[in-house]
C-alpha cells in the first residue's frame, strides 16, 4: 500500500528539466531510502514529494489525491520535510524552532496543548537536544544543529516524513542514532503500534543498505533500480550509477549489501604496478 506516489513526474527549473516522468510508490510503513550520484535530482524529488516543488509534469498523489488540490494545513499535519540546507529564522532558540513543528496542529482557538508540549519533550529527547533548548539555533554546531532541525520535523508527528540527507554533519555514532530513530519511527515497538512511513536521501551506500526496507537508486533524474537492497545492490549497480568499481559482500553486522570501493583484486592487475625499489637500490638513488 502506498499513500504517497508519484505518477509521471516531471520537475524542472525554468527550461531545465532535472527529474523525467518519474513513477513512484513509497511503501506505508517502512523506509525508503533514495540514492544516486551529486544532482541527479534526488533533493528536488523530495521537495515535490512534500510539495515544496510544483510539478512541470505529472503529479504527486497522497491517498489518491493530487497534492495540488490539498489544503496546506492538511497537507503539513501529514507531510513533514527536513530540507537539505534549512535556514532558521535569526536568533531563535532550539525550543521555539522545534516547537514551530507543531504549527500545523495549532487552532485560532487554542495555541499550545499539552499534546504540544508532549510532542516537543519527545522529539527533543529522541534527538538528544534537551540540554540546549534555551541556545540559539545559529550558536550550534553543525551536528548539533541538524539534530534540532530532525527534532522540529518530529515534532510535527505526520505519518510522512521526508528526510534529506538527515545525517549530514553528524559524527557516527550519532548518524546511526538517527537511522535507529528513523527505522524505529517506521518499525515501533511493540510491533502493531502505528508505524510511519519515512522517505530520506542518504549519501553513504552501506547505510542505505542497511536501514532501507526499499531503496531507490537515482541515476539523471530517473530510477534505475529499486528494491530490497539485498536485490538490487550490486557491483554493477553501483558501476552504472555511480560509475565506481566496487567489490560488493555481506555486512559482517546485517548481512545487508556492504559496497566497498575498489576494483576487486586480480593479479594480473598488480603486474601493472612498477614493483617498490629495493632498498639497496633506494640507498644508490635517494
Ligand atoms: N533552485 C534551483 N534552481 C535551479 N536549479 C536547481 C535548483 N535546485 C537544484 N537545481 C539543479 O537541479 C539538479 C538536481 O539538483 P538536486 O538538488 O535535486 O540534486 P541532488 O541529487 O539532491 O544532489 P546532491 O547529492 O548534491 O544533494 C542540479 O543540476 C541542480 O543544479
Ligand atoms: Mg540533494
Amino acid at each position: 500500500m502506498s499513500r504517497l506516489t508519484a505518477r509521471e513526474l516531471t520537475l524542472a527549473y525554468e527550461d531545465r528539466t532535472v527529474v523525467h516522468e518519474l513513477e513512484l510508490a513509497v511503501p506505508d510503513g517502512q523506509v525508503t531510502v533514495i540514492v544516486g550520484p551529486n544532482a541527479c535530482g534526488k533533493s528536488t524529488t523530495l521537495r515535490a514529494l512534500g510539495r515544496l516543488l510544483k510539478p512541470r509534469g505529472g503529479a504527486v498523489l497522497l491517498d489518491g489525491q493530487e497534492l495540488a488540490k490539498i489544503p496546506t494545513k492538511k497537507i503539513a499535519q501529514s507531510i513533514g520535510l527536513l530540507p537539505q540546507s534549512p535556514v532558521a529564522p535569526e536568533a531563535i532558540t532550539v525550543a521555539d524552532l522545534v516547537s514551530r513543528g507543531r504549527q500545523p496542529h495549532q487552532h485560532w482557538w487554542q495555541q499550545w496543548s499539552r499534546e504540544d508540549e508532549r510532542a516537543v519533550t519527545d522529539a527533543m529527547e529522541r534527538t538528544d537536544v534537551q540540554s540546549l533548548a534555551e541556545r540559539p539555533v545559529d550558536e550550534l554546531s553543525g551536528g548539533q544543529r541538524q539534530r534540532v532541525w530532525i527534532a522540529m520535523a518530529l515534532a510535527q508527528e505526520t505519518d510522512l516524513l521526508l528526510l534529506d540527507e538527515p545525517t549530514t554533519y553528524l559524527d557516527i555514532a550519532h548518524q546511526v542514532e538517527v537511522l535507529d530513530l528513523v527505522r524505529q519511527l517506521a518499525h515501533p515497538t511493540p510491533i502493531g503500534s502505528r508505524g510511519r512511513t519515512v522517505v530520506a536521501v542518504l549519501h553513504d551506500l552501506n547505510q542505505a543498505a542497511r536501514y532501507a526496507d526499499h531503496l531507490v537508486a537515482m541515476k539523471s533524474g530517473r530510477i534505475v533500480a529499486e528494491g530490497h537492497p539485498k536485490d538490487i545492490v550490486t557491483a554493477d549497480l553501483v558501476r552504472e550509477v555511480f560509475g565506481l568499481d566496487s567489490v560488493v559482500v555481506p555486512d559482517p553486522v546485517t548481512g545487508s549489501p556492504l559496497v566497498v570501493p575498489g576494483a576487486p583484486y586480480s593479479p594480473s592487475r598488480l603486474a601493472d604496478v612498477p614493483a617498490p625499489a629495493t632498498t639497496s637500490e633506494r640507498l644508490r638513488h635517494p
